[in-house]
């Protein structure tokens, strides 16, 4: 029986392409920390403050490319017919590595929707509370199109099929912090699946792990998938 595979990646991933994570030690956003910024009521008490965290990640991007360890993950979701790549970051860098079986739990920082109309659309810039929604002309309420703390992440019902049809589950470069992801382990476990944690350092959740790596994961992800291929 071929292998059924569900990876989940976290800002980790990232950290070698240049972007930071959210928890490590620098992981403070003009002195904030990420569930002071990335929540509704953030934006409802200072629309600008979010305005200004998000059109900045936004733009970094412009100067962040895939590494080793997307790469890695688009070989092997070639070669898997059963794979399905989920990630927590709202970074394009997966994208633009060439993952096709992708899911943004979390949602994407280079679309933006409308609080009024929900219309959504891709957006590489900046917003502000000055962007008026093409759809129902509408200004102040264009957000980014990201998963704040207290709302519902996005494709939870597929992602959960999969993980309890998968035989092999690998989390990378998650500090195991936010649930609902971090109790994916535990969902993969529940179904007999192998679970693995590619990471720099122990998880929150790394006892939950059959498996554990630790090193960056440009090194250790490309490393599992030549072994695991
Ligand atoms: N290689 C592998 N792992 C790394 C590297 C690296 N080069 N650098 C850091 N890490 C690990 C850290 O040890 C940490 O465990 O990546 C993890 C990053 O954890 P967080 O910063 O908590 O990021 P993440 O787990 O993705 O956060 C989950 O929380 O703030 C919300 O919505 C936000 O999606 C985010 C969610």
């Amino acid at each position: 029986m071929s292998e059924r595979v569900v990876v989940l990646t976290g800002a980790g991933i990232s950290a070698d392409s240049g972007l930071a994570t959210f928890r490590d030690a620098g992981g403070l956003w003009e002195g904030r920390r990420p569930e002071e910024v990335a929540t509704p009521e953030a934006f409802v008490s200072d629309p600008a403050m979010v305005h200004r965290f998000y059109n900045s990640r936004r733009l970094q991007l412009r100067d962040a490319e895939p590494n080793d360890a997307h790469r890695a993950l688009v070989e092997w979701e070639k070669a898997t017919p059963d794979f399905l790549l989920v990630t927590q970051n709202v970074d394009d860098l997966h994208e633009r590595a060439g993952s096709g079986k992708l899911r943004h739990m979390h949602g994407e920082l280079k679309r933006v929707k409308c609080e009024f109309c929900d219309h959504d659309r891709p957006e590489a810039g900046e917003i502000s509370t000055e962007t008026v929604c093409e759809k129902c002309g509408q200004g102040g309420g264009m957000r980014p199109a990201v998963v704040w703390f207290g709302e519902m992440p996005l494709h939870m019902e597929e992602i959960f099929w999969a993980l309890d049809a998968c035989t092999l589950f690998v989390s990378i470069g998650t500090s195991g912090n936010v649930y609902p992801a971090a109790g994916f382990v535990d969902a993969a476990n529940r179904t007999g699946a192998r679970t693995v944690e590619l990471n720099l350092e122990p998880s929150t959740t790394a006892s939950a792990f059959r498996e554990c790596i630790h090193g960056r994961a440009a090194e250790i992800v490309p490393a599992f998938v030549e072994r695991f291929l």
